[in-house]
């Protein structure tokens, strides 16, 4: 199977590292990218093929990985417009909606339709992301599986049968990890008001959040349970609680969500209005 990635940044990078650890061949995945220095990159790396602009190979590609920036999809598109057949074309640009990147590789043409769009977040840079997709009616079950196998090189995948899920995928994991390192940043300003040198500080929050995730990522027991577990009644964990039920963070959180959930909708109108 040829895959061919259009863009070979941060992204494309993590995916074709774990592609590679998954058993997929170095000789099938081929890499279009402007940057003389990343391409050499690549090459070294990985083994791949690393080239400046699409030739007729990657033209005809069984899989089109779109990798580029949301504001650069249009005129990176424009070599393929109107050339594709059979392609399944998988964008992980956030933001873009289906129809415009239709639209774009149809060129003059009809839409191109077998295309899977994702919203993959940064611990894919570590092998340890969640990506949510949706695929496009015209997409098999083949297309489907061939998606997922890709995306799941870098973590764990969530379909949706709603292309407007993902904007609240987007304010769920994709935004995530920022409120996330945000939590980690007050349990360790709170380390430091409690006397601890900025490095156990980081220590203790930092792990703390580590090892959570990973216990309730193990337990049989969703997370209120074993919130409860460690909560008894009148300790500390229930007056630390308190506190924070007091500040009201968990329907800012939910708010928060519902905030990035609308700025996705906003920035996908914005990005797919045509810039040529
Ligand atoms: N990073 C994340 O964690 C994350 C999470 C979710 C979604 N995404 C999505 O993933 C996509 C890639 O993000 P990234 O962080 O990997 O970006 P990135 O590191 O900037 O990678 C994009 C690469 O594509 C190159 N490029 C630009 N125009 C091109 C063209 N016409 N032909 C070939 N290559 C071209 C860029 O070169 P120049 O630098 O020279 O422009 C750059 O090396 C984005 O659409 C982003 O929304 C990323």
């Amino acid at each position: 199977m040829n895959i061919v990635f259009l863009g070979g940044g941060n992204m494309a990078t993590a995916l074709i590292g774990g592609m590679i650890e998954r058993g997929f061949e170095a000789g099938d995945i081929h890499v279009i990218e402007l940057d003389a220095a990343a391409r050499e990159r690549l090459q070294a790396r990985f083994g791949v093929r690393a080239l400046a602009a699409p030739d007729d190979e990657t033209r005809n590609a069984d899989v089109l990985v779109l990798a580029v920036k949301p504001q650069q999809m249009q005129t990176a598109l424009v070599p393929f417009a109107g050339t594709l057949r059979h392609t399944l074309v998988i964008s992980i640009a956030a933001g873009l909606r289906l129809a415009d990147i239709g639209r774009w590789l149809g060129g003059a043409g009809a839409p191109h339709t077998r295309l899977v769009r994702c919203m993959p977040n940064t611990p894919a840079l570590v092998g340890a992301g969640v990506t949510g997709m949706y695929a496009a009616p015209a997409v098999d079950t083949t297309g489907l599986e061939t998606a997922d196998r890709i995306l799941a090189a870098v973590g764990s995948t969530v379909w949706v049968d709603d292309e407007a899920r993902l904007d609240a995928v987007t304010g769920i994991s994709g935004s995530g990890p920022a409120y996330v390192f945000h939590f980690i940043e007050a349990l360790e300003a709170a380390g430091r008001a409690q006397g601890f040198s900025a490095a156990d500080a980081r220590r203790l929050a930092l792990n703390t959040v580590l090892g959570a995730a990973r216990l309730a990522s193990a337990s049989d027991d969703p997370p209120a349970v074993l919130r409860e577990k460690v909560t008894s009644k009148g300790g500390t964990t229930a007056a630390a609680l308190a506190q924070l039920a007091a500040a009201g963070w968990y329907d800012a959180l939910i708010g928060a969500v519902a905030a990035a959930t609308a700025r996705s909708r906003e920035l996908g109108e914005q990005f797919g209005q045509d810039r040529t």
